[in-house]
């Protein structure tokens, strides 16, 4: 394949051990499109079954997002995209974005080149230079760290970093300047109570820093093996649209969606509903409610099946809302049981299921303290953190 302009490049996927060409991506103001590769046809998988399938056509979005989203799940948001303005010190495009970071380090499995022949890919951040990381992310007179790109396509808005550590992979979480709460433990301890509670969530750990200060680091759910693993978000799969100014502008951020098109992408439709039911129900019993569609998200995993991912992002008494980021019944966003419970034929679950479900979840949640505990959550942040955990709540009855 041979790029032809500045506003198109060649989109490469992971597969049998080395990313291929899988097609190409035109990107102009406002105007999207991609087409895939012959080789990657007869070759290749669907990057995303619902809105990508495996055909001879061009695929056309304004912007990176509808049928375009799996691409666009390869995009920062406001946090690596601090990082490039911090590195380059202008307005770059998407496309220009898109290309930065060629490393194998990428989140997901693609990859994106102006051309065919692309320099060696920078090896992987060591725990090293996270420390060095950490130091400038808290003192910005400190030099800059190289290759801040390597990373970059990391989504979310809070500080983070790509690392190699003990020869395994993770992403690093920092505390905000603006965190009240020692984020990291918090972050860690609700992983830790979501994996008490039957949710499964990536290997995690709190590391302390040189400087004093803590770092999460969680296991990354899209390496397998040492392979990329293609991941495309609940934002894709529910088919979110943004205007140019980033404001949402059909209403499809809903779990009862994200289910209904989990059920058509999954290989254990039945599996995921449950698990997706479950995490519903652990977000509104921690108050967990920065729940929004990029929070979820499905995995094509290496022998070519896919799944829900691993949960991420929980954090207890997150979210500025008092309600959830995301529907969860016939009350929409409204954060209570009662609301889950209605929606649950839309997880195909009879109403008594849902029931025990939520009741086996809140016997759990007893046990929170000890597991907060146990993951070195300091007592202090346990007893601040206390008010989000509903380990008293009832089960509806309706
Ligand atoms: N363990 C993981 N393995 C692979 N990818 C991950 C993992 N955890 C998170 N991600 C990806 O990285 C993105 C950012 O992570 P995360 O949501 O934890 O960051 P955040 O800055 O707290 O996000 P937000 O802006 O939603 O608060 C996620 O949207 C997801 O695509
Ligand atoms: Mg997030």
């Amino acid at each position: 394949m041979e790029n032809q302009d500045q506003d198109t490049c060649l989109v490469h996927a992971w597969l049998d051990g080395d990313y291929i060409p899988a097609g190409k991506l035109r990107l102009t103001a406002g105007q999207a499109e991609f087409w895939y590769g012959n080789h990657f046809l007869e070759k290749g998988y669907a990057l995303d079954p619902l809105r990508l399938p495996l055909t001879r056509k061009v695929f056309q979005s304004d912007r990176l997002q509808g049928a375009l989203g799996a691409l666009g799940d390869a995009l920062p948001d406001s946090w690596g995209r601090y990082l490039i303005k911090r590195q380059y010190g202008q307005t770059l495009t998407d496309l220009d974005i898109l290309t930065l970071d060629r490393s194998n380090e990428r989140m997901g499995a693609l990859r994106f080149s102006r051309s065919f022949e692309t320099p060696p890919p920078p090896e992987a951040h060591t725990h090293e230079w996270m420390e060095h990381f950490e130091t400038w992310l808290n003192d910005n007179s400190a030099p800059l760290p190289d290759h801040i790109e390597v990373g970059s396509s990391a989504g979310g808005a809070k500080p983070k970093c790509l690392v190699d550590y003990e020869e395994r992979k993770w992403m690093a979480k920092f505390r905000a300047a603006d965190d009240v709460l020692e984020k990291p433990f918090v972050e860690h301890g609700t992983l830790r109570l979501a994996e008490a509670c039957g949710i499964p969530v990536p290997d995690s750990k709190v590391l302390q820093l040189p400087s004093g200060r803590y770092a999460l680091l969680i296991e990354r759910f899209d390496r397998e093996k040492r392979t990329c693993v293609h991941y495309i978000s609940g934002k894709t799969l529910c088919g979110v649209l943004n205007d140019d100014r980033g404001l949402v502008t059909n209403d499809t951020r809903s779990y009862l969606i994200l289910a209904d098109n989990i059920a058509k992408v999954s290989d254990s439709p039945g599996a995921d509903r449950l698990d997706l039911f479950r995490r519903a129900a652990f977000n509104i019993l921690v108050n967990n409610h920065d729940d929004h569609p990029k929070n979820h998200g499905m995995i094509r995993a290496i022998d070519g099946t896919w799944r829900l991912s691993k949960a991420f992002d929980l954090v207890a008494g997150e979210g500025d809302s008092r309600d959830m980021a995301m529907a969860v019944g016939p009350a929409g966003n409204r954060a209570t049981l009662s609301n889950l419970l209605r929606g649950s034929p839309s997880f195909a679950l009879k109403m008594d299921a849902a029931r025990d479900e939520i009741a086996a979840m809140i016997g759990k949640l007893a046990g929170w303290r000890e597991c907060f505990s146990e993951a070195g959550v300091p007592e202090r942040t346990i007893n601040d953190i206390t008010w989000a955990i509903q380990e008293k709540a009832d089960v509806p009855r309706d």
